[in-house]
């Protein structure tokens, strides 16, 4: 089945969803959207809009959001309530209270999917990593530890990245975020948050460059999550301590590669009675060369309108979880 679809934002995210909507047999791309009139000539393929409410005209099946934060609640509240299922980048929007409503739509829209972009499940070293814990091989998550930071860069004081009002905050609810959705997904609910939430570098900015972030969960497992504009040299690694071992990802297969190789490390603890060396146990590593993190979610996002099921990665639920516990790091820290 081909489904009647629609992008709206035709930036750096709707460029890469249009690609990868074009090469999915079961989703045919026929109208688009941007402020920007110029980039009609680009997308010569299917209609132009510059009105994101004109999109509506085209008796859509779907519609994906790849807008500012401020505007991403109403376009996807509005798709809703036109009968499409919808799929939003992240963050979904810029507050809890932008999810809230974007729950009450989700509730009057009969059998409609929606689901928000946290593509970072879907890289290979986190769907390792996530088996690896699901195995049990490793004993219970004791902590984590997840960094992930970029340069900020020449243009980084006047995009829209840098304005509160489109933005809704600094480095954490943009990037940040994915490290946050990350911990939720593979050690689990926190209940408990410090942070020094910081304008170190940044300071036309008006907001945070540098978060740092210690959560627990009821259990009493502890994650420790540092998101950084101030990274100059670009960084992910998330580092996962079991009982019996441990789970190290490092780099992140992006289109830049500016964030390394993607790479995985397992090691059962081993100590000097097995070994002869202490606090160096045998390892192995795994590295990937693909990304294919965003033809997977559209994989997920068409299965579940198809077939009727539930949005397994990026439902609403996790979108309320994580912007809760965004909106309780800021809190915590007094900004
Ligand atoms: N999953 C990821 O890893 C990932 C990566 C980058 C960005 N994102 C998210 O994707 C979204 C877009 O980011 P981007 O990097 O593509 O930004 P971008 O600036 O490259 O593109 C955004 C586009 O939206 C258009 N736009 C804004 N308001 C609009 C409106 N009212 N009507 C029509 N078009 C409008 C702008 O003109 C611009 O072309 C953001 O929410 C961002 O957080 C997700």
């Amino acid at each position: 089945m081909e489904l009647r679809t629609a992008i709206i934002g035709m930036g750096k995210m709707g460029r890469i969803r249009k690609h990868e909507l074009d090469i999915h047999p079961g989703f045919k791309v026929i109208g688009v959207c941007d402020l920007y009139e110029d980039f009609s000539e680009e997308f010569s393929d299917c209609l132009f809009f510059t009105k994101w409410e004109d999109v509506f005209s085209l008796n859509l099946d779907v519609v994906f959001v790849c807008t500012y934060n401020n505007i991403s609640p109403d376009i996807v509240c509005t798709a809703l309530e036109n009968n499409c299922h919808v799929f939003c980048e992240k963050p979904p929007g810029r507050s809890v209270s932008d999810v809230n409503r974007i729950i009450q739509y989700e509730s009057k829209a009969v059998n409609k999917v929606l689901k928000f972009g946290f593509n970072h499940r879907f890289h290979y070293a986190i769907m390792e990593a996530k088996s690896a814990i699901d195995s049990g091989r490793y004993g219970k998550i004791l902590c984590a530890r997840g960094i992930y930071g970029k340069a900020g860069g020449l243009g980084f004081e006047k995009n829209w990245r840098a304005d509160k009002d489109i933005a809704g905050g600094g480095i954490l609810i943009d990037q940040g975020i994915h490290m946050l959705d990350l911990m939720r997904y593979l050690v689990g609910d926190f209940v408990e948050v410090k942070s020094f939430v910081e304008n170190l570098y940044w300071k036309k900015i008006n907001m945070e460059d540098n978060a740092f972030v210690l959560m627990k969960t009821e259990n009493g497992q502890v994650a420790m999550v540092h998101s950084s504009a101030t990274q100059w040299k670009h960084k992910f690694s998330l580092d996962i301590f079991l009982e019996n071992g441990y789970i190290c990802i490092n780099g992140l297969l992006t289109s830049t590669r500016s964030y390394g190789e993607e790479s995985i490390t397992f090691a059962q603890k081993q100590f000097e009675d097995k070994a002869q060396a202490i606090g160096r146990p045998r390892e192995e590593t795994i590295f990937f060369d693909r990304d294919d993190s965003w033809r997977l979610e559209n994989e997920e996002f068409y299965a579940c309108i198809i077939e009727g099921k539930k949005i397994h990665h990026g439902n609403t639920e996790d979108a309320l979880k994580v912007m809760e516990l965004i909106e309780k790091i800021y809190q915590k820290s007094g900004s």
